[in-house]
């Protein structure tokens, strides 16, 4: 019993180290505008502060449905293919470009969403958020997954 528990431990340790991989990885190529962002230098990318804008709004999806309501506004996030990135060129590389496709079709689905689907719908625009983050920015990886609501708590009306 004693070693079944040491080693449920030990496999919790593990997992937990594998979700927070992404934390305060300076590979990314977003991280520098951040660091510089919080440093007080430099401009931020317009991309960047894109970024931040869809991460405000998905905290108030989040948020409104928390409180019981779905948002009547719609979203539209499409400047994710236009904006200009911190690093040139990478929103042109065709892996960018299918992720943020995969992601604009997750946010059209949950702009017509009925209520009894939403948080689900919602989660699948998390995703596709993170999807893309695994491969070009880890740095905010823990921020945008605060944003994943579990569906089983939630009640939206219609
Ligand atoms: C298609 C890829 C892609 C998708 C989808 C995507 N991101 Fe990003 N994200 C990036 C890239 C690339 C950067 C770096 C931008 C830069 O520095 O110019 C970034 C940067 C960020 C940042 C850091 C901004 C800063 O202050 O430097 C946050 C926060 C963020 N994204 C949140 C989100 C959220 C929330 C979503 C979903 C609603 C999302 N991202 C969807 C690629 C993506």
């Amino acid at each position: 019993m004693k070693l079944f528990l040491s080693l449920l431990c030990v496999s919790i340790i593990a997992s937990c180290g594998q979700t927070d991989k992404g934390v305060g990885d300076t590979g990314a190529q977003c991280s520098t505008d951040t660091a510089k962002r919080e440093l007080g230098v430099g401009e931020s990318s317009e991309l960047a502060a894109f970024m931040r804008h869809m991460d405000k709004s998905m905290a108030g999806v989040k948020k409104a449905m928390k409180l019981g309501q779905k948002p009547t506004a719609k979203l539209d996030f499409t400047s994710i293919l236009t904006a200009s990135p911190t690093k040139e060129g990478i929103t042109e590389e065709p892996d960018y470009v299918s992720y943020a496709q995969v992601f604009l079709r997750h946010v059209e689905a949950l702009n017509h969403t009925p209520a009894d689907s939403f948080a689900h719908q919602h989660n699948l625009v998390i995703n596709s958020c993170i999807a893309c983050h695994n491969s070009f920015c880890t740095g905010p990886i823990a921020r945008i997954k605060k944003h994943l609501v579990n569906p089983d708590n939630i009640r939206v009306a219609h």
